[in-house]
């Protein structure tokens, strides 16, 4: 059994197991070599041989407890006939978006999409990662994938995205449905393929009110996850509802997310008393104190420790490595952990 997935089963570990959103990445020279050869970061993504190298690339240097799949949520696009591309220092565009031409007459399903590449990604990294360590699949919640889609790009302002979501409801809720459909299928793909633990990214879930929430994050989101209970009774799903703050305690108890990623904001002793009674918590060291290092990283690596260690738990940061992070930063944030009594 994976180190996660005994986690998930109520074992403590000591030391606690470790991974780091977007470990695979550009603060790898290792990752920027592979990444140039393929040519584009989609064709990164899509090269099954190339994916499953950067993906073990930090276990390999750094040991960590659990490999992330290396893709991106936003592949999906494709599956609604939008065409996707990133650019360097603008990040995805999408075309059409939402706002312009677009029409949900037909879909691709996922075993007849690129995105089958991905598994196939899978199963080489699961060939050769050792037996304990986890191998986690992933998709964007619909919500966060659909900000994207109505902007065709990145965006700071979500009023337009929520005015857009009330003023097509029809419509949004349409999207919604299809992509939780298209997610659990994506998903029970990954664990067909290898994957042992799934995680659902929800980036911009902290930009709603409670009644958006309720409808756009929680909805969805707990179609998803019942759908794979009722196929996959042994794998663990985490979710990321980042920056809901308060709404995170029922997020966990609405959706029934196994394993809860905690973004930075979070007060621990609120995650200790409230959050960790529902679900095991996975979090949350600061990325941002991870780039600077040194006694500031340490202080932070022990208050999360001390924080959670009454139960099983997971470590790893609030959100992902930023790009110009240190390696010699990574490496002692896992000699703290691993040394640690
Ligand atoms: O190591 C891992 O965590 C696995 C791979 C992974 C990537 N993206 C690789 C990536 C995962 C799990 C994601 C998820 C993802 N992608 C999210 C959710 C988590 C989060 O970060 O909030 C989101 C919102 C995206 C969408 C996305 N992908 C954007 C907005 C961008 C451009 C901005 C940027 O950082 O460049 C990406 C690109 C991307 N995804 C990169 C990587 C390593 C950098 C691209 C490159 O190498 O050129």
């Amino acid at each position: 059994m994976t180190t996660l997935c005994k986690i998930y089963e109520g074992k403590k570990i000591w030391p606690p197991p470790v991974w780091l959103m977007r470990q695979a990445g550009r603060y790898l020279p290792e990752y920027n070599k592979v990444r140039k050869k393929a040519g584009s970061f989609l064709d990164l993504c899509y090269n099954p041989r190339y994916s499953s190298k950067v993906t073990l690339q930090p276990i390999e240097r750094f040991d960590l407890d659990a490999a992330i799949i290396f893709a991106d949520i936003l592949l999906i696009a494709e599956n609604l006939n939008l065409s996707l591309r990133f650019e360097d220092n603008i990040g995805p565009i999408i075309s059409p978006n939402l706002s312009n031409k677009f029409s949900l007459e037909k879909f691709i399903e996922v075993e007849n999409s690129r995105l089958m590449n991905v598994m196939e990604s899978i199963s080489l990294t699961r060939d050769v990662l050792e037996k304990d360590k986890s191998l986690i699949g992933f998709c964007g919640a619909p919500w966060t994938v659909l900000t994207y889609l109505i902007n065709g790009t990145s965006t700071k302002d979500f009023k337009y995205c929520i005015k857009w979501m009330h003023n097509n409801k029809i419509l949004a809720n349409e999207l919604l449905d299809l992509l939780a459909k298209l997610s659990t299928d994506y998903l029970s793909l990954q664990i067909e393929a290898g994957a042992d633990v799934v995680k659902i990214f929800d980036t911009w879930a902290g930009v709603l009110e409670r009644e958006d929430f309720m409808s756009w994050v929680v909805e969805p989101t707990s179609k998803i996850v019942s759908s794979l209970k009722r196929k996959y009774k042994n794998i663990p799903i985490i979710g990321f509802p980042k920056g809901a703050e308060y709404l995170y305690k029922e997020y966990i108890d609405l959706t029934g997310v196994d394993i809860i990623a905690l973004d930075q904001d979070l007060n621990r002793d609120f995650c200790r008393n409230i959050l960790q009674k529902s679900a095991i918590l996975q979090g949350n060291i600061s990325p941002n104190l991870l780039r600077t290092g040194g006694i500031k990283l340490e202080n932070d690596i022990h208050d999360t420790i001390e924080k959670f260690r009454d139960k099983p738990f997971i470590i790893n940061l609030g959100h992902g490595i930023i790009k110009d992070t240190p390696i010699v930063n990574v490496e002692n944030l896992i000699k703290i952990i691993r040394n640690y009594n």
